[in-house]
């Protein structure tokens, strides 16, 4: 006897409805906050929060509070019928696309939150209000939803310290799960919704970041491994914003490398397209190939 499987993705456009489903699963429910333009990295969230068996929702909001650059703002993709499409065959139960006006009502305030310096370095120093539109987004999510579970990609590692903070201090219960970058399997580029704006020559090129952090990591000092993790991104024609190596969780630079509490954290641009990736000490599997 043939058999067939039905697949169902529910789509709520206002957080009433929403509040209404989420409100029956109280008892689990998992998050995965996206900016849509979907790729094999959302979907890896999507699958590691469908292994916990309980249900998944997804947001798709390309939240302007968190852009500091207009033109960037402009600039990233949607593509939100394509991705629910990649959600409907991932698997997942549920889709939430607000409008602005749902997640922003006039008569919400900022939202409090020490980040133990966070808040000046690295993504925070060169994008002004980011993590605060961030925070804010995430707060207005996660306040509308109470999800037991949400999901972050290592990709954005700032991003997931700060998320720490916000759920410390504001969502105690909520279990936060930072999923391990999804990457090229050739170059190693860091998979980003960014990067569908590069040409082929400039994805190729753009493999050199993912390297470079490996070196930086792996110098006889960490200066040494820094400069040498500099002149490779130079020479592969990548603007260099920041590289530095850092202590975790407080994100210090710093000179001592120690497992699981070291990353090397890079941003810089390509063909105009501001790329982002770090590497963790204990994430590095094995020496790389030159
Ligand atoms: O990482 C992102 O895509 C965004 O910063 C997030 C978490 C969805 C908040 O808008």
């Amino acid at each position: 006897m043939q058999g067939f499987w039905t697949l169902y993705l529910i789509v709520f456009y206002h957080s009433n409805t929403l509040e209404t489903w989420a409100g029956d699963r109280r008892e689990g429910l998992c998050f995965v906050p996206t900016m849509g333009a979907l790729h094999a990295g959302h979907l890896l969230l999507v699958e590691k929060a469908k292994a916990t068996g309980m249900p998944v929702l997804v947001s798709i909001f390309v939240n302007p509070a968190q852009f500091n650059n207009p033109e960037d703002l402009a600039k990233y993709p949607r593509t939100t019928e394509a991705d629910l499409m990649l959600l409907h065959n991932a698997g997942a139960d549920a889709v939430f696309l607000p409008q602005a006006e749902e997640l922003y009502p006039t008569w919400l305030n900022g939202i409090d939150l020490e980040l133990g310096g966070l808040e000046r370095v690295f993504e925070a120093s060169f994008r002004p209000g980011h993590f605060e539109g961030v925070v804010k987004v995430l707060h207005r999510l996660f306040s509308l939803i109470q999800p037991t579970d949400v999901f972050f990609g290592q990709k954005d590692l700032q991003q997931c310290l700060v998320v720490e903070k916000l759920i410390a201090a504001h969502f105690p219960k909520i279990k936060q799960h930072n999923i391990h970058t999804a990457r090229d399997r050739m170059s190693g580029l860091a998979l980003s919704s960014r990067n569908r704006r590069l040409s082929e020559e400039g994805l190729k090129r753009a493999g050199a970041i993912n390297w470079a952090l490996q070196l930086a990591l792996q110098g006889t000092t960490v200066a040494a491994g820094l400069a040498e993790a500099l002149q490779y991104l130079e020479k592969n024609g990548i603007e260099v914003e920041y590289l530095d190596v850092v202590s975790l969780p407080d994100m210090l630079p710093t000179t001592e490398i120690k497992d699981g509490k070291t990353a090397a954290v890079f941003a810089g641009y390509l063909e105009g397209v501001r790329l982002i990736d770090n590497r963790i000490y204990e994430d590095i599997p094995e020496l790389p190939l030159f």
